[in-house]
């Protein structure tokens, strides 16, 4: 997912063309945004954390473009490409490094395993727009 600081600054396309130059198909794209409530579920596993009201209302608060990307070892290659969650200790290069604001305006998601990226595709996308339809 593009977040929405990211979205808000016209970096959307910058962030594409890294995604796409570092070896991701993108299967399924969405320029959306998410409820207050749709936030909450998408981020239920930190309900309760400190951060976790705020990040519903920044998660909430503009358009987010959520994509399904395809590449072997996706999840962790794309965790490579966008570097640590907090952009102070993201890596040169990577895509929270160059356009974070902060450890919650980090600009991208990404999923961390395999069971969570179809999990949070499904959330966002139908069988037929993941063409995974038979
Ligand atoms: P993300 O990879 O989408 O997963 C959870 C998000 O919560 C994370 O990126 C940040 O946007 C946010 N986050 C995690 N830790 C903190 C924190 N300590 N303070 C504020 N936001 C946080």
């Amino acid at each position: 997912m593009i977040k929405p600081d990211a979205v808000a600054a016209g970096n959307s396309g910058s962030i594409l063309k890294m995604m796409e130059a570092a070896g991701f198909e993108i299967v399924a794209m969405k320029l959306t945004s998410l409820s207050s409530k749709l936030a909450g579920k998408f981020y239920e596993v930190h309900k309760g954390k400190p951060f976790y009201n705020g990040l519903v209302e920044f998660m909430s608060s503009g358009p987010i473009v959520a994509l399904v990307l395809k590449k072997e070892n996706a999840v962790l290659d794309f965790r490579t490409l966008i570097g640590s969650t907090n952009p102070t200790n993201a890596e040169e290069g990577t895509i929270r490094k160059i356009f974070a604001k902060s450890l919650e305006q980090n600009a991208v998601h990404g999923s961390d395993s395999a069971e969570n990226a179809a999990i949070e595709s499904s959330f966002f996308f139908s069988m037929l727009e993941m063409k995974l339809e038979n």
